[in-house]
């Protein structure tokens, strides 16, 4: 395993085709998840020279949490589907490997369990984040809150993007509508009297507004992040409603086709915001340049999905280990080749559009 693709390959070989079509799929014609990968490569980079320093630097805070390196673990549901483990394994490994991996709400082992896993690998400052959909029953959506906070969660990351469920046709085709039997989303059980955790409890909410987002701002103290606003305008709002941060994110290319790469809106937003809140960006990091290319336009930070998913297939917990060392080491030669010595050095002139050739 030298590269994600590697791992994408690997997990291909291995998977059940129904589920290596639901981590790869997106909406409709998947446009935006091949824009997500394209903008990456219609940028190049310009380094500077002469700039040597015998090691770099690659850990950051966010919002009052420590990673080791800028790349987290963006959220994705059912690691169960790809490895018996599921998410305890996925958590091992972001603590083992010091950074922060984002719970998403629906996943196969309860968030309680999952922290157990981080800290058992990582010690007291493994550091976990939750994925929240607010749910229409607000005392459902504040014991989802009590819940992940129980657990040592350092931050809320509240998915907006998803009025609805995209419509991801190979799931169609697949007739995937349903987990396997014995796979529940551990989080959402006994919400209600004798509720299983099944996956038709997660309700998506097409009346969300920011009003929900001004309750949760009432109802908790944890630092809140919007993942999946794309306009400006609304990138401004979140910061009118006292957000902490954004994750820059179109769910990998799954809800609204045809949206821009979120490398495209970068600039945008981060104008939009103009560093009063941080902005992270997902969908299409698959290299060490990917992360100094958002870094350098003014991402604090990166999320990866699809990658864990398959580098948790391809090796479990090991994996998934492998995968983040591989990409801290061509972070950390990216910056050397750059003249950087650490994330502050990643700044806009040493990104440039691709020459058209002619
Ligand atoms: C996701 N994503 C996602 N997002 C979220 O907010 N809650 C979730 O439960 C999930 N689940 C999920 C499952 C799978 C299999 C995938 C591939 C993605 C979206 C995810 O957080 C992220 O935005 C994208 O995956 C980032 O793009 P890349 O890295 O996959 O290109």
């Amino acid at each position: 395993m030298l590269t994600v693709h590697d791992f994408e390959t690997a997990a291909r070989a291995k998977l059940d085709p129904v589920f290596a079509d639901f981590i790869a799929g997106g909406a409709r014609d998947e446009i935006t998840v091949r824009a997500n990968e394209t903008a990456f490569g219609a940028l190049r980079l310009l380094p500077r020279a002469l700039r040597g320093s015998a090691a770099r630097e690659l850990g950051t805070t966010l919002l009052g949490s420590r990673a080791s390196m800028p790349i987290l673990l963006s959220p994705t549901a059912f690691h169960k589907l790809v490895d018996p483990e599921g998410e305890s394994a996925t958590a091992r490994a972001a603590a083992a490997t010091g950074t922060i991996m984002i719970v998403s709400m629906a996943s196969t082992v309860a968030v309680g369990e999952i922290a157990d896993a981080a800290r058992a690998a990582g010690g007291p400052t493994a550091q976990l984040w939750f994925q929240l959909y607010i749910q229409p029953d607000l005392e459902i959506t504040e014991t989802l809150v009590r819940r992940a906070t129980d657990a040592g969660c350092t931050a809320l990351v509240v998915t907006v993007d998803s009025p609805v469920l995209g419509a991801n046709e190979r799931n169609r085709r697949n007739g995937f509508h349903d987990l396997p039997a014995g796979l529940r989303c551990e989080n959402l059980r006994d919400l209600r009297d004798g509720e299983s955790g099944h996956v038709r409890q997660i309700v998506m909410s097409p009346e969300l507004n920011w009003g929900h987002i001004d309750w949760l701002r009432e109802i908790t103290s944890l630092p809140i992040l919007l993942k999946g606003v794309l306009h400006p305008e609304d990138a401004r709002l979140a910061v009118r409603h006292g957000v902490d941060g954004l994750l820059l994110s179109n769910h990998g290319g799954r809800q609204l086709d045809t949206v821009p790469a979120t490398l495209e809106l970068l600039p945008e937003i981060t104008a939009a915001v103009a560093g009063r809140i941080p902005v992270l960006l997902d969908g299409g990091v698959r290299r060490g340049t990917d992360v100094v290319k958002a870094l350098a336009l003014g991402a604090a930070a990166v999320g990866i999905g699809r990658p864990v998913m398959w580098a948790l297939a391809e090796g479990g917990e090991k994996g998934v280990r492998r995968l983040l060392e591989l990409l801290r080491e061509e972070l950390d030669d990216t910056l050397a080749l750059c003249g950087a010595s650490g994330l502050n050095d990643l700044t806009p002139d040493l990104v440039r559009p691709a020459w058209s050739g002619r």
